[in-house]
């Protein structure tokens, strides 16, 4: 049921902190992450790990390279993330001691599977899966599962299945890292961000009346533009996704560095700009891309954390400061409001927010 939310959309959103906690319960102890967190072998396929290849599609493809910024920065494993209709048709070199992962939630994906079926006879150290459901076909054929705990997700834009696959590919950064020995002060402060997300997540679902805000603006325009950089990228890319999906509003995702590349191009005062703007090492970088925008009449509509506002408090018209949550955790973070917008938006519009038109729950076939 619903418990009351208007869709299951609403409903998953807000589920969000309980389902990361339950993804990181029993497996986050202070610093140390539980090795029953994989299989039994796990421990050794990961000391073996020389590289990484994430595989997945749609929103799960997303997760995977949010995690790939993670795995280099921290563990300095090599890490490649592909769409899996994509993979599975080329000719991939595997060297050794690569590991291969799929996300997924439904575990179903046909593509994903197909590219499991081909990782599986390709001389990988091991097939690994991050999966919402248990005894899915992904589980049963991968060598070993990491299962999120988000619960059932029955809207077809995903929300909370995202969020857990990134808890749980930070969950496994925090293992690589312990395997390899990276700085223990490093470690604590990253698990230290991951105990506090549910709380984080908790914070920025209270920003909704503000989000309405914002969506009574977009709701009239045509398209839009989604910009992050770094670790962020990809939470712009998601953010496009998510709307278009839902709102039928053509949207794109960019990273803010690739602007005067092209996009630039396309914004006027009816271009609404939406850019994820938390204080990390790219602020200056994302500053000046949103002056870019702002010297061409773009329409901003900026996400911040308290010290990144400082900047763009007077030159951005419309602002939502968030509870800043760690560089680690900050794009799980920061994916929140761009959910809340797009359901706002697409709630306006009057579309069919949790079944939209032309798309399935699960892709089942190719
Ligand atoms: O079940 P999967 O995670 O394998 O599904 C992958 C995509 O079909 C899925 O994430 C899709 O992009 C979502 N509808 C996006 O909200």
């Amino acid at each position: 049921t619903k418990d009351g939310y208007a869709h299951y959309m609403l409903k998953e959103i807000h589920e969000q902190p309980i389902a990361v906690a339950n993804t990181i319960a029993d497996r986050l102890f202070n610093d140390a992450i539980a090795d029953d967190f994989i299989g039994a072998d796990a421990r050794e396929i990961l000391s073996q790990t020389k590289q990484i290849h994430i595989v997945a599609c749609g929103t799960s493809y997303h997760a995977g390279m949010v995690a790939r910024y993670w795995l280099e920065a921290i563990t300095q494993i090599p890490t490649q993330v592909e769409i899996a209709s994509e993979y599975r048709y080329r000719k991939p070199v595997i060297p050794a001691n690569t590991l291969f992962l799929t996300i997924s939630q439904s575990g179903e994906t046909a593509d994903s599977l197909a590219a499991l079926r081909f990782a599986k006879k390709a001389g990988y150290l091991a097939t690994f899966a991050v999966c919402n459901v248990a005894n899915s076909t992904l589980d049963r054929e991968s060598d070993e599962c990491i299962l999120t705990h988000a619960g059932p997700e029955i809207g077809v834009a995903s929300t909370k299945a995202l969020t857990t696959q990134l808890a749980v590919m930070a969950l496994l950064t925090l293992k690589l890292a312990e395997l390899r020995d990276v700085d223990i002060k490093v470690r604590k402060n990253l698990a230290k961000q991951l105990r506090t997300l549910p709380g984080i997540i908790n914070q920025s679902l209270l920003l909704n009346n503000q989000i309405k805000v914002f969506a009574e603006q977009i709701v009239q325009r045509d398209h839009a533009l989604f910009l992050g950089r770094g670790v962020h990228y990809p939470i712009a890319l998601e953010g496009a996704l998510k709307l278009k999906e839902i709102s039928y509003i053509h949207a794109e995702g960019y990273p803010a560095g690739e602007l005067k590349h092209g996009p630039l191009a396309l914004v006027d005062d009816k271009m609404p700009v939406i850019a994820v703007c938390p204080n990390d090492e790219l602020l200056e970088k994302l500053e000046s891309n949103i002056e870019e925008v702002r010297a061409r009449g773009g329409e901003l509509y900026v996400f911040v954390d308290h010290k990144s506002q400082h900047g763009l408090k007077d030159r951005v018209p419309y602002l939502i400061e968030m509870e800043a949550s760690g560089s680690f955790t900050s794009p799980i973070v920061f994916n929140v409001p761009l959910q809340l917008l797009s359901y706002h938006v697409a709630v306006l519009r009057g579309t069919d927010v949790d079944q939209p038109r032309n798309l399935a729950k699960s892709v089942t076939v190719e």
